[in-house]
């Protein structure tokens, strides 16, 4: 399993951003799930250079600019120099900030262009009746890809992250049936994407509302590779938890 802690901007304490490190170092030499950490920006800086543990470290997001004169802007080029070797690109978090599908499918450009691997988020605000639960990933995941070529849309990690379930706790995450449901669904939208059985190989997250109550069921029953976790990682304890319940 793929384990993505999203610190979102949880973590403004560089001396809890050095213990959340040290705690997933320790995990990961026992643990046979793969761990990557996103801090905020300034926080990979200090944390990511020098790295020699088996943890990775992701951007949670990348500048559509590749430069030049645009002040505050962080590009994935300087994340990747960072040591840096994901981004998270389209969480809903930013998509709420203006970042649109075309926007989200040039991000996924720059970040590949600099050798980072994308994590591509999509999700859905609500469970309705009529199947937009379904469509609205199937369009953010053709439009985030359809522009790249077919070796590029293999490195893509898809997080599936309903807006519903997003920052609340266990009970209200998606259910394990419901999500085996949506994980089945995505592998069809990436076959159509991907040639021959390759869509099989593609790494398919969840993201919403994990918490160690519910992630061993979820990792047991609902067909995915791993999570993308946000507040249930900026604590070390709680952290723990969730490595300890998927070993
Ligand atoms: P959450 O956030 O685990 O706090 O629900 C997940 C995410 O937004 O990536």
């Amino acid at each position: 399993m793929l384990i993505v802690a999203n610190w979102k901007a949880y973590v403004d304490d560089f001396t809890k951003a050095k213990r959340l490190v040290s705690t997933a170092k320790r995990l990961s030499r026992t643990s046979k799930n793969s761990m990557v950490l996103a801090p905020s920006g300034p926080f990979i800086g200090a944390l990511a250079p020098g790295n020699k543990s088996t943890i990775a470290f992701a951007a949670q997001d990348v500048s559509l600019s590749t430069g030049g004169a645009q002040t505050g802007e962080v590009t994935a080029g300087m994340y990747a120099v960072l040591g840096a070797t994901y981004a998270i690109i389209g969480h809903s978090e930013r998509r709420a900030l203006g970042d649109t599908d075309s926007i989200v499918a040039e991000k996924l450009a720059r970040a590949l262009a600099h050798g980072l691997t994308p994590i591509l988020c999509v999700g859905e605000h609500e469970r309705d009746g009529e199947g937009r639960y379904l469509s609205i990933p199937r369009e953010q995941i053709t439009s985030a890809l359809r522009m790249l070529t077919v070796k590029e849309r293999s490195k893509v990690i898809i997080a599936y992250e309903p807006l519903w379930a997003i920052g609340k706790s266990a009970i209200d995450a998606i259910r394990p049936n419901d999500l085996a449901e949506i994980v089945l669904y995505i592998r069809k939208v990436l076959a159509e994407l991907l040639p021959g059985k390759s869509s099989s190989r593609s790494i398919i997250l969840y993201g919403g509302s994990v918490e160690p109550g519910n992630i061993r069921e979820l990792a047991r029953n609902g067909g995915v590779n791993g999570f993308l976790i946000g507040h249930a990682t900026v604590d070390s304890e709680t952290f723990t938890e969730l490595v300890k319940q998927l070993s």
